[in-house]
């Protein structure tokens, strides 16, 4: 095969085009690789944004790769700069700069990740956290609060609260729903996550219905007043999908790509939050919000820009620390009829069933189990779930077995 003239990752995501870039040069492409980005900043890992960098005074960037790496692996890392649009026909993508730079491409991928929802008329001042500008912002106004509110009970929503109330502010959370993180845990495990919240002073509210803001205060629907000397806002994301829609790619809810990262659009791929695509363990089209997918897609997709063809077939998982607590979830809670404990709620694992099959594990200060649970989930185990409460022998032990029972 003729190794492709250039490859292009267009703007804003980092981590999900250092993946690919890392996995096209690993693959041993030759070609050039341009990797188009809209923040000023090296490529850098996102998670610690709302944890350390939020609570440590002088924590700073934790970059994916050395600045060096970029031009040792021959690599333009084009920074401060967007793709404006793309001719998919004559395989070009203008940038944004004032000449709008023009470049000539072979394949082109489209890490554009994902961008905060945002509230209406509740004014400039509210922080949503996406990005190292949002994440110094928000520590900088951390200093200065007292009253925090909170809207939004999801992964961003409670990361902010446990660092604001390690740092002694008083906190509200705010959710429309009736539930913590009701998008990706199972319900029991979203009520042990609640107390956790609560036993440390934050405030919940559930079913906040129409939230108005009034100067300092937010007022419920109720009439209840809260005073907000400072709002953050982690109410879900939106993909940005939007220049490949413009490229001509098949969109629902995020760019539709097949199990190669494939778009409608022959040459143009996608990879990590932006992409949706059909996983076959839950035989449903799925846009994975996740660190770890980002990561993993990004080098998968990669690798089938060079030719691979192997399916994508990684189960999700992610991780968030809160208070202190460690918390994993693996795999899909949705449509779990059954959960199953190893250990208890303080440390061990929750093994979520659907019928006779075993679709979701959470594990809470005990990540340990989490590879071998996920090895059982990957080869779409269906049991008896008493199997897995055996604690007189170790997980990876009584998986292997399970595992070693099912190929005979
Ligand atoms: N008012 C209050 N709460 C709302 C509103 C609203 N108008 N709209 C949505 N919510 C709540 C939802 O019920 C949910 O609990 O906001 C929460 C959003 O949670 P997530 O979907 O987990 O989104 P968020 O926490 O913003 O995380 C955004 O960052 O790290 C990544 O994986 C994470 O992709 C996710 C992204």
């Amino acid at each position: 095969r003729r190794p492709p003239r250039s490859t292009l990752f267009p703007y804003t995501t980092l981590f999900r085009s250092v993946a690919a870039a890392s996995a096209l040069r690993e693959g041993g492409h030759k070609g050039k690789i341009i990797l188009v980005n809209e923040e000023a900043c090296t490529p850098y890992e996102r998670p610690p944004l709302s944890k350390e960098m939020l609570t440590v005074p002088d924590a700073g960037l934790k970059l994916i790769r050395r600045p060096e790496w970029y031009a040792e692996n021959d690599i333009d890392l084009l920074s401060s700069t967007r793709v404006l649009s793309i001719d998919a026909d004559r395989k070009i993508a203008r940038l944004a700069d004032g000449d709008q730079k023009a470049i000539v491409y072979d394949k082109l991928m489209f890490a554009t990740g994902a961008r905060p929802r945002r509230l209406s008329d509740f004014g400039d001042d509210v922080i949503y956290l996406r990005t190292h500008n949002d994440s110094l912002a928000l520590r900088n106004r951390l200093v200065e609060v007292e009253n925090v509110v909170v809207i939004g009970g999801g992964v961003i929503g409670l990361e902010v609260a446990s660092s604001a109330r390690s740092l002694g502010k008083h906190v509200t959370v705010m959710d429309t729903a009736d539930r913590l993180m009701g998008r990706v845990l199972a319900p029991c495990i979203s009520s042990l996550l609640q107390t956790l919240h609560e036993t440390h002073g934050t405030e919940i509210l559930f079913g906040a219905g129409q939230l108005t803001r009034e100067g300092d205060s937010i007022l419920l629907e109720n009439g209840r007043r809260f005073q907000a000397d400072l709002i953050v806002a982690g109410i879900g994301v939106l993909p940005n999908d939007e220049l490949a829609r413009q490229a001509g790619c098949r969109i629902d809810n995020g760019i539709v790509v097949d199990q190669c990262g494939r778009t409608s659009v022959q040459d143009i791929y996608a990879a990590g939050d932006v992409a949706a695509l059909h996983h076959p363990a839950y035989d449903r089209m799925m846009r994975i919000e996740t660190w770890q997918h980002a990561s993993r897609h990004g080098g998968h997709v990669g690798r089938t820009m060079m030719g691979f063809d192997d399916g994508y077939r990684q189960i999700p998982w992610f991780w968030t620390d809160q208070f202190g607590v460690n918390l994993q979830m693996a795999g899909s809670a949705d449509g779990a009829d059954q959960t199953v404990w190893r250990g208890g709620p303080e440390c061990g694992t929750a093994f979520h069933f659907a019928g006779t099959r075993l679709i979701g594990v959470t594990t809470i200060n005990n990540g340990r189990d989490m590879r071998p649970a996920i090895q059982l989930i990957e080869s779409g185990w269906r049991g008896d779930c008493r199997e897995l409460v055996d604690e007189s022998i170790a997980l990876p032990k009584l998986i292997k077995q399970i595992l070693r029972t099912m190929q005979r």
